[in-house]
């Protein structure tokens, strides 16, 4: 595995906030308690970088992390949790949609789904705003160690079937590091791809 360097560098709550955009950007997105900061962390190797928890929830801002001194890796809000207030979860779909809508530097967008759960509505609108707006999208079905074998196989082939033509899907492990380093190829692409 590749060793990153990782600096936190801003932590955004109001779309107004936003840092300049300056390095190539990724943005990890996805539902609430889908692994999203753990996954970053894995990326990067970096157990603490981003907080990590059983709350679903937790991460109530944009954090933007500078990674190698050469790109950005974003983690976002998630959605879809019920117990969070319909008026905070609009201020966050708000502030992501600001993000994802006006943000030169993004080259992609992370979309992780539970491997178990495959693509839920949430999910799906969120590609669709994504693929409507020109943001490339790459589906990582995470969690993997969470099925056997069988059950992996089905749910990729479902995972595969669901995601829109055009997007690369990973599955990966955050608590294992599988397909950790197919994702990272996939980033890499759309950072040097131009948009
Ligand atoms: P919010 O910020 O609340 O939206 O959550 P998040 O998407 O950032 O999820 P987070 O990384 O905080 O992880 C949520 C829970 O899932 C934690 O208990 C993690 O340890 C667990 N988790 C994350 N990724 C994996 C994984 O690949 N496998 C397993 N088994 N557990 C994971
Ligand atoms: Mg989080």
């Amino acid at each position: 595995m590749r060793t990153h360097t990782a600096r936190f560098l801003a932590g955004v709550a109001d779309p107004r906030h936003l840092p300049r955009p300056g390095y190539p950007e990724v943005a990890v997105a996805g539902r609430s308690n889908v692994g999203k900061s753990s996954l970053l962390n894995r990326l990067v190797g970096q157990r603490g970088l981003a907080r990590v928890s059983k709350t679903p929830g937790r991460t109530q801002q944009i954090n933007f992390f500078l990674i190698d001194d050469r790109l950005t890796l974003v983690d976002l809000p998630g959605y879809g949790f019920a117990r969070v207030p319909v008026r905070v979860q609009e201020r966050w779909k708000q502030l992501v949609e600001t993000y994802v809508t006006g943000r030169r530097s993004l080259r992609a967008v992370v979309v992780l789904v539970d491997l178990r759960r495959r693509i839920e509505p949430d999910d799906g609108q969120l590609l669709a705003y994504l693929e409507a707006h020109g943001v490339p999208a790459i589906v990582a079905g995470t969690k993997a160690d969470k099925l056997r074998r069988g059950e992996r196989l089905r749910a990729t082939r479902e995972l595969v079937a669901g995601v829109p033509a055009g997007a690369v899907c990973v599955v990966c492990s955050s608590t294992t590091g599988e397909g950790i380093d197919q994702l990272w190829a996939a980033i890499e692409r759309h950072v040097r791809a131009q948009r």
